[in-house]
């Protein structure tokens, strides 16, 4: 039987011009035995499900679905972003995609001390060596099954025939009119001005142009040609460095992902750049070590402890930076007697604070990542994280064909002692050189269980992605939760600095609020990450579940 979901959640805010519409409804787990797929938007489960029938492989689904997301959901999935994935195919040894922006060539560690107009958040000088069209044709050329060709169909009639864009799309398109350069607003604006309502036809017909030289000439049609001269042309008049050689010159990496046991699962990480890994493996294993999962579920116990394991596990976030160019001290921050240790000193009565590595200062969040899961019954899986980092990156659209363009340079250590969008005032290890990649907390995240892959998830977030892959992965193997019971429940974000303890709004009840401040935590509401998981039983049955957090969709067969 074919299954189809879908959830939306948005939001406006009132203008003067505007007025305000909210609509949430619950997710609802989906189920299959052949494959599912778990992302943001029905565009991409649509897409999946075509080129599934067609015979593609998990491969084929997502690098389809990544290139229909570049369609409709640009301002985190553009062409000119970024991302990382991990791929189980036949049962081999899961391994790690890198395809993250890279700084280019004319910057250095004082790129942005040097000169005050520069911006690591808005403008030209923001924008990293894109990775995502090399991303997916490495994936495809690693793995894929079916054409090439064949898995631009759907993209390119969106562009050219138009979509309906959802409430999601206006919310976030609708607050650039004074970010985007001229290219962004003449693009994603109606007559420059107006911005799309929900549910109105949005054709991209420059895009899809871009996008069949891309379909015809492999990367060469994105990172030279017709595409590469207009990306250098725009980026440079916003006051950009990126020139040709930096586009010739990008590559992406395969990298052995951090493997931890947890529970007797064999849980696969994304290693350096993303700190994810890392701090998840440190979190799972003091999980582990202080018998997490027997404290009663949703208790001021297990609340307290949890978010003491994320203080303790993100502090050592800012040791990190791309293994290129740093030497990371997995080893050091993941051996047994360092998480004994750090696991220890937890008490359960009252929160213990610990000295910062670095300094670091108060956060400014932002949400503009994405994420989608693909999983069949024979346990093939991919799970890939895309970003452009800020909504819609640096503001920055292509002139001639209309892509946006990320703002992952913010994710260096731009200017030290400040802090980036996502409040993290990073280390030495991660700060900016030539062909350098920014450390991320992007963590798609494979589970393996007696060989046999059992869960695939992931979600956009910023720090809190890593808190939610987290809590799930703590819920459905430490708690045996429910695929879409462990992604709706209420959930907990500490990033270590600001030392706050960022609840889910609305979720807790303010009782257990009351005792966790008792206990010594700064509470805050908060949002949380979306998590996008596919979980597969001994027997090959498949459950997919999106946050009801945002806006998501579900399906396969
Ligand atoms: N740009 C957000 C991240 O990579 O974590």
């Amino acid at each position: 039987m074919e299954t189809f979901k879908i959830c939306k959640s948005f939001k406006f805010l009132i203008t003067t011009s505007l007025f305000f519409m909210a609509f949430q409804s619950r997710a609802i787990p989906t189920e299959g035995h052949e494959f599912l797929i778990s992302a943001p938007s029905h565009y991409a489960v649509e897409t999946a499900q075509k080129i599934h029938k067609m015979g593609g492989n998990v491969v084929d689904v997502a690098v389809a679905a990544g290139l229909t997301l570049s369609v409709t959901t640009p301002y985190y999935a553009a062409l000119g972003g970024g991302g990382f994935a991990l791929v189980r195919m036949n049962n081999e040894v899961p391994m790690a995609l890198d395809f993250r922006e890279v700084a280019p060539l004319e910057t250095s560690p004082t790129f942005y001390t040097s000169n005050k107009n520069r911006s690591s958040q808005d403008g030209g000088a923001a924008i990293g060596v894109p990775g995502n069209p090399m991303g997916l044709y490495e994936l495809h050329k690693k793995y894929g099954k079916l054409r090439w060709k064949t898995l631009f169909g759907d993209a390119l009639s969106l562009a050219e025939s138009g979509f309906y864009v959802s409430g999601e799309w206006t919310a976030k398109t609708s607050g650039q009119e004074k970010r985007f350069n001229p290219a962004g607003k003449k693009y994603f604006f109606k007559d420059s001005k107006k911005f799309y309502l929900p549910g109105e036809l949005f054709k991209q017909p420059q895009l899809a142009k871009a996008l069949k030289l891309f379909r015809d000439q492999g990367p060469k049609g994105f990172y030279q040609g017709r595409v590469a001269k207009d990306l250098v042309s725009s980026i440079k008049s916003q006051g950009g460095v990126i020139r040709l050689e930096d586009l010739k010159k990008y590559k992406v990496r395969w990298l052995q992902p951090i493997k931890t046991k947890y529970l007797n699962y064999d849980v696969y990480l994304m290693p350096p750049p993303s700190s994810g890994g890392v701090v998840i493996a440190q979190a799972l294993s003091m999980m582990e070590i202080l018998n997490l999962h027997k404290k009663p579920y949703l208790s001021v116990d297990e609340l307290h402890t949890l978010a003491e394991i994320e203080y303790r596990a993100f502090r050592s976030r800012a040791l990190l930076g791309d293994p290129d160019f740093f030497k990371n001290p997995i080893e050091q921050l993941t051996n047994d007697k360092t998480l004994k240790k750090l696991a220890k000193g937890i008490s359960p009565s009252k929160v213990r604070p610990l000295k910062p590595l670095i300094d670091t200062s108060d956060p400014s969040e932002s949400t503009e990542t994405t994420h989608f899961t693909v999983l069949d019954s024979k346990g093939n899986a991919v799970t890939l994280t895309t970003t452009l980092n800020g909504n819609y990156g640096s503001g920055v659209v292509s002139d001639r064909y209309g892509i946006a363009l990320n703002n992952e340079m913010d994710d260096f250590t731009t200017r030290p002692g400040e802090p980036n969008m996502y409040g993290l005032v990073q280390g030495e290890a991660n700060k900016v050189e030539p062909g350098k990649r920014p450390l991320s907390s992007m963590s798609p995240t494979l589970v393996l269980k007696d060989g046999k892959t059992v869960l695939a998830l992931g979600a956009p977030g910023g720090p809190r992605i890593i808190s939610g892959v987290l809590q799930v992965l703590y819920r459905v193997i430490g708690r045996e939760m429910d695929i879409d019971r462990a992604v709706q429940a209420p959930r907990l974000h500490h990033q270590f600095l600001p030392n706050t303890l960022y609840v889910d709004e609305e979720s807790l009840p303010p009782l257990l609020i009351r005792a966790l401040e008792k206990k010594g935590h700064k509470v805050e509401p908060g949002w949380m990450a979306k998590v996008y998981a596919v979980q597969r039983s001994g027997e090959g049955l498949l459950k997919a579940a999106f946050d009801h957090r945002g806006e998501g969709a579900a399906g396969g067969y």
